[in-house]
């Protein structure tokens, strides 16, 4: 579904300042995205964090390699300017305003690409596309986004009460991989990890994703007002999912980790070895017991 860019631009902005106090999953999500890093062996001596709000990833990133040069970029200029305001002189960042679909990089500068919870936000194609160009021959791309079964109460609350697309819609891990495989990326691995959250009720969550800048983004979203009536069926609907601990919140999230392929390597047909990919990327999900 297209998304609406200068939406998504200005909610990041206005929530920049207390992101990161608000994103506890997306900094656990990037916690576990630097685990897989071990894979990269070579310390890189150009990083890039593509859609990395206001820097936590990449401060850690610079931490881990001193002497590479860890470039920030954002769509939202508010979290660049988080971003430049808590990195360090002696562990400085390069901040850069550009959107992941159009980079305003040389082609293969980079060693690795790092990219957490941004492509949620991005057309698959053109940022993977993207990823691609600017990762030198075989460069390490990490990334994560958020999978189908991502606010999936809330969605079927919405679904309850009207016609409206309130909730973005996410793609699952195949959609990704194929996405990765057609773009021209070497045996894209795929795996989910699951989370669920509770909320003392449905307008503390659309509070909390509004605070953190991922409200409703949609391009067709229902615009004008939701009526009143179609709110309370929404919450009435939500409520019937209650447990002990409060109302649920599901969130999937996908990891992606490719290789670029090696220099002269053809690109591949969009689709790909799509059958043997799947096979490999269903044996690999890992599924973790709800938190
Ligand atoms: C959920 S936040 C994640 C921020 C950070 N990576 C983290 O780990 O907390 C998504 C970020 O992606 C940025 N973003 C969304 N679409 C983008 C695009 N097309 N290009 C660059 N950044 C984008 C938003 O501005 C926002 O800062």
């Amino acid at each position: 579904m297209p998304l609406d860019r200068a939406r998504i631009r200005a909610a990041f902005t206005r929530a920049a300042v207390d992101y990161e106090r608000s994103a506890v999953l997306q900094g656990q999500v990037g916690d576990l995205l630097l685990e897989r890093l071990d894979r990269v062996r070579e310390p890189p001596a150009r990083v890039l964090d593509a859609g990395a709000g206001s820097g936590r990833l990449a401060r850690l990133l610079k931490r881990r390699w001193p002497q590479a040069e860890v470039v920030a970029l954002d769509l939202a200029l508010g979290m660049l300017q988080q971003a430049r305001r808590k990195g360090s002189w002696w562990r400085p960042l390069r901040c850069i305003s550009g959107d992941a679909q159009a980079l305003p990089f040389a082609d293969a500068s980079f060693d690795l690409l790092v990219s957490n919870l941004c492509l949620q936000w991005c057309d698959p194609h053109a940022v993977f596309r993207e990823f691609r160009r600017v990762l030198r021959p075989s460069g390490w791309l990490l990334a994560t986004s958020f999978g189908p079964d991502t606010l999936r109460e809330l969605r079927a609350a919405w679904r309850a009460a009207d016609a409206g697309a309130h909730v973005h819609v996410f793609l699952d891990l195949h959609d990704l991989g194929d996405a990765a495989l057609a773009q021209g990326f070497v045996d894209p691995v795929l795996d989910v990890e699951r989370f669920r959250l509770h909320y003392p009720d449905a307008r503390t969550l659309m509070r909390e994703l509004k605070g953190i800048g991922a409200g409703n983004a949609l391009g067709e979203r229902a615009r004008g007002l939701t009526g009143r009536a179609a709110f309370a069926r929404m919450l009435a609907a939500y409520e019937c999912e209650r447990v002990a601990q409060g109302l649920p919140a599901s969130y999937e999230v996908i990891f992606v980790q490719a290789q670029a392929p090696q220099a002269g390597a053809p690109l591949r047909g969009p689709r790909g070895d799509l059958a043997s990919f799947s096979l490999e990327s269903m044996r690999r999900q890992l599924r973790r017991e709800p938190r």
